[in-house]
Parts: C-alpha cells; sequence; structure tokens
C-alpha cells in the first residue's frame, strides 16, 4: 500500500516543474482544479511593491484610453498610461483597476454567466485554464498593431503577481475596463468566490500589458483553447518584467539591487544606498497615503484602499518598522504636534517642536508666568511657530453652585471629578464670557480646549 501511493510522488519529483508545467490544458479546464497559481506567478525576484508603486504613479494617458469600470451611472473612470511605452527592451500599458471575470470562450456557461460567447478574440479560450485578461475592444482595435492579440501580459491583485496573456476584449454598452479570465480573477482572489455575475468591485488592481511581437506568447506554448507549456509564460513575464524593473530602476530588475532592505516601494525607491539604515535619511518625500486612499465610505463601509497607501519600512538603529501609517493624512499634509506644555519637559520639548501646546492651571496669573516660560523658551531655540497657539483647558461651561468649599482633599477630589483640573466658570452667559475673556487677558492664550464631563460626551 504505501510502496504504490509513494511511487507516483517520487516520480513526480524526479522529473521536476519542466514537465509539470507543460500541459494538457483540458485537464485543467474545470471550475475549481484549474492550473495552481504556481505556474503562472512571478519570480520572487520581480519587485511587485515596487511596479505597483511605480504604475500608480503613471500619469501619460494613451489614446481612446478612458473608460468606466462598469456600466453603472457615474461608475469610477480609469485611464490605461502609455508612460512605459519606450524602455529600452520592450513596451508596455499600464492602469489601475477592478477585476469582473470573463468566461468568454469554451466555458461561457461558467457560473453567473448567462450572456457568455463561445469565442474570444484570438481564439475560444478556455477561461478556467488560461489567465488572461481583457482589454476594451475600442482601445484593441486603436492598437491592434502592437496588440496583436495573446500579449504578455501580468496584474498585481492583493499584492502578488501573475502572468496572463491579453485573451479578449469588452464589446459591451458602454465598454468596460477591469476584467480578466476565471482562472486569473480566483487565483486573485480565492476566497470571494468570484464569478461570471461577481467580480472583485474595488479598483486596486494593477494591470500591465506588454506590447509589440517580441512579447506575444508563440504557438509552441498555447493553441485556440489552452495555454500548454506555462514555462514559456512565465520565462517570457519574468524577462520583460525585469527589464521593465530596470529600465524604471527599482531594485529587482537584472542591475544589481542596492543593498540591504533599501528596495521597498515608498522609500528609497530609486535612491542608493550603502546599508539597511541608510533608509532612515533617504526618504524620497513620497506620499504614504496617495491623495484618494481615504474613502471613508459609509455605504460600502470602506474607510481605505490599501493598495494606494505605501508601506513604511524604517530600520534604524533604535527603531524597525515595517507597515503602514496607521492614520490618515492630515488636511494640511504635514503632521501637527499639540504638545502638553505644563511639565518642565514638555514646555522644553514643545518649545522645540510643537505646533501648539495646551496647558492648565487653576488660576489665569499662574499660567501667566508659564505661558511667557514658554515663549522665552521657544525664542531661546528660535522656534517661531509656537506663539500664538497656547491653548488653556476649561471644563465644560455648567451652572453650579458658585459657593467654594474648603480645599480638603475630598472637596479638591469632587471638584475635578468634573472633567480634570481646569476652572469651571458658574453664571450667566455674560458672567462665563467675562470670565474667558479674563483668562485670555491675564494669562495671554490664543485659545481654549473645552474639556468634557461626561463619557461619550
Ligand atoms: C517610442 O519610441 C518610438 C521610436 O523611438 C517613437 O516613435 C514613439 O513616439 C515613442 N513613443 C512614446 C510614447 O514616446
Ligand atoms: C516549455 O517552454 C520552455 C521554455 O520556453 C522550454 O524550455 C521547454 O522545452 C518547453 N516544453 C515543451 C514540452 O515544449
Ligand atoms: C534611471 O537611472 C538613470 C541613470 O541614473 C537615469 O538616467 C534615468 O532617468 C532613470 N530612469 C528613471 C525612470 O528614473
Amino acid at each position: 500500500m504505501s510502496f504504490k501511493s509513494s511511487f507516483p510522488i517520487a516520480l513526480l519529483a524526479m522529473f521536476g516543474t519542466g514537465f509539470a508545467q507543460s500541459v494538457d490544458g483540458s485537464k485543467y479546464n474545470n471550475p475549481t482544479a484549474g492550473p495552481p497559481a504556481s505556474y503562472f506567478a512571478a519570480a520572487t525576484t520581480i519587485p511587485v511593491a515596487a511596479l505597483q508603486t511605480a504604475a500608480a504613479k503613471a500619469s501619460t494617458a494613451a489614446q481612446s484610453a478612458t473608460y468606466p469600470i462598469n456600466g453603472d451611472s457615474g461608475a469610477k473612470k480609469v485611464t490605461i498610461h502609455s508612460d512605459w511605452s519606450n524602455f529600452s527592451e520592450g513596451a508596455a500599458f499600464v492602469w489601475v483597476a477592478d477585476m469582473d471575470v470573463d468566461c468568454d470562450g469554451i466555458d461561457y456557461k461558467c457560473k453567473g454567466n448567462p450572456d457568455g460567447q463561445a469565442e474570444t478574440n484570438f481564439g475560444a479560450l478556455a477561461a478556467y485554464e488560461v489567465p488572461f485578461i481583457v482589454i476594451p475592444d475600442k482601445f484593441g482595435t486603436k492598437y491592434a498593431s502592437v496588440l496583436p492579440g495573446n500579449n504578455i501580459g501580468a496584474v498585481i491583485c492583493n499584492g502578488k503577481m501573475f502572468y496572463g496573456i491579453y485573451g479578449d476584449t469588452d464589446g459591451d454598452s458602454p465598454q468596460v475596463i477591469g476584467e480578466a479570465s476565471w482562472l486569473m480573477a480566483r487565483t486573485c482572489f480565492p476566497n470571494d468566490d468570484l464569478n461570471g455575475n461577481a467580480g472583485h468591485g474595488a479598483a486596486d488592481v494593477t494591470y500591465i500589458l506588454f506590447t509589440g511581437k517580441d512579447a506575444v506568447l508563440p504557438s509552441s506554448a498555447l493553441n485556440k483553447n489552452y495555454i500548454t507549456n506555462f514555462t514559456t509564460l512565465r520565462s517570457m513575464g519574468d524577462k520583460l518584467m525585469s527589464s521593465l524593473a530596470k529600465s524604471l530602476n527599482l531594485s529587482g530588475g537584472t542591475t544589481t539591487p542596492p543593498s540591504g532592505s533599501c528596495s521597498w516601494a515608498g522609500h528609497c525607491a530609486g535612491a542608493s544606498c550603502s546599508d539597511e539604515n541608510d533608509c532612515s535619511d533617504d526618504l524620497t518625500g513620497e506620499e504614504r497615503w496617495a491623495d484618494d486612499a481615504l474613502q471613508e465610505s459609509a455605504e460600502t463601509g470602506v474607510y481605505a484602499n490599501p493598495s494606494r497607501i505605501n508601506y513604511i519600512h524604517h530600520h534604524s538603529e533604535h527603531f524597525k518598522f515595517d507597515g503602514p501609517h496607521i492614520l490618515a493624512p492630515s488636511p494640511q499634509r504635514t503632521p501637527f504636534l499639540f504638545q502638553a506644555g505644563t511639565s518642565s519637559a514638555g514646555v522644553a520639548f514643545g518649545a522645540k517642536h510643537a505646533e501648539g501646546i495646551f496647558v492648565s492651571a487653576p488660576l489665569p496669573h499662574i499660567l501667566a508666568s508659564r505661558i511667557k516660560a514658554i515663549f522665552n523658551e521657544a525664542a531661546r531655540v528660535g522656534h517661531e511657530h509656537v506663539d500664538a497657539r497656547v491653548h488653556s483647558t476649561i471644563n465644560t461651561l455648567s451652572y453650579q453652585s458658585s459657593d467654594v468649599p474648603s480645599w480638603t482633599p475630598r472637596n479638591i477630589g469632587k471638584r475635578i471629578s468634573i472633567g480634570g483640573a481646569g476652572p469651571i466658570p458658574v453664571g450667566s452667559a455674560s458672567t462665563v464670557a467675562d470670565f474667558l475673556e479674563e483668562w485670555v487677558r491675564v494669562a495671554d492664550l490664543d485659545g481654549l480646549d473645552i474639556g468634557y464631563v461626561q463619557t461619550p460626551e
């Protein structure tokens, strides 16, 4: 028994992957048992994150290049870019869109696809077996001379890159962008049960499509229905992608990559780093959150689009960090430092670095001398931003008895239980206004922070 079951596994191991990836396509023509992702995944040397970042920055529109991502009125529109149309060993179009599922070709009766067609543009591909990319028909026609069909392409989805071919066009009305075969879509998003009627809706998939005859998968590697040699697809994809990365000065291309971990997207991109820690001083000034990263959509429940947020990879002597910045950028796009300035350490730090300082004291003349000390310190260290921005905490204005009790620990405790140690003005509106004016005048305050007395407010 054990001999019989282990024998075929040993055989497979001996003859290696070359055989495994040259396939009888019909054996993989199955909605749930298509070719494994490893057959068309990019090599680990390809700098996927850096390419994704670079793709998001492409800005030169090709001709006839803007299409909605779906047929709904007001759907997001996406433009195909030609920034990469002239790198030394190839050319490519690039765009970022959603991913609808195409089953046209021999698997047109796939789930959720009542209106499928039995043919694809350059054959009758098997959507369960072929990772193919679909482009709007108008675009395919416009660029037919450089896109003869079966051109090598790639998608970056879920942080991974997979190769495919340009296999079909979309002729809907309106023509839409962001579409790939059943196999590609379900390999990208394996847990989402994507089908003909349920695509990946977020426009966070990067598409790269290589142009020209040298980028066409040869007939030795595919027939009318199937890819027959995935090794050819992968080796052509890796070669084209490496030379693209190289031309963009991204590491992982065929040039020597920078040493250490300087190659990550959004940091040190394009810079040369002498060692791993070099990166900490070598920010390229790129935005960590792209302008469209923050979505805050109550309708969809989507707060932010992760593919539009660059990771920070900070490695310095005392601090290592790899991950996204967890806060959305401030509207002014620079951090606003609001520092506590009552302790001597707070005064020293705030006077040197802060844009605003908050302080508190029971009486305005006590605050006055502290604020003077902050201004003096700021002037001494030459920090001009801090003046005119000192705030004091005032507790929520409330009507209370103005009888002041004797200051026993119990009474002090009772008093500060209402939102802290700030003053509590009591009286009519004009009494409270006079009170606030007096604090501003005596203490030279620039603003007041109104404390809360209960949570939630
Ligand atoms: C790419 O190069 C070719 C030949 O050098 C030139 O004709 C074409 O205009 C270039 N395309 C772009 C988009 O720069
Ligand atoms: C598959 O493609 C690879 C790379 O192009 C090639 O070396 C190999 O001979 C091909 N296999 C078959 C069975 O054609
Ligand atoms: C890549 O680096 C070379 C040499 O430093 C430079 O001439 C070229 O403009 C760079 N290309 C890009 C896309 O940054």
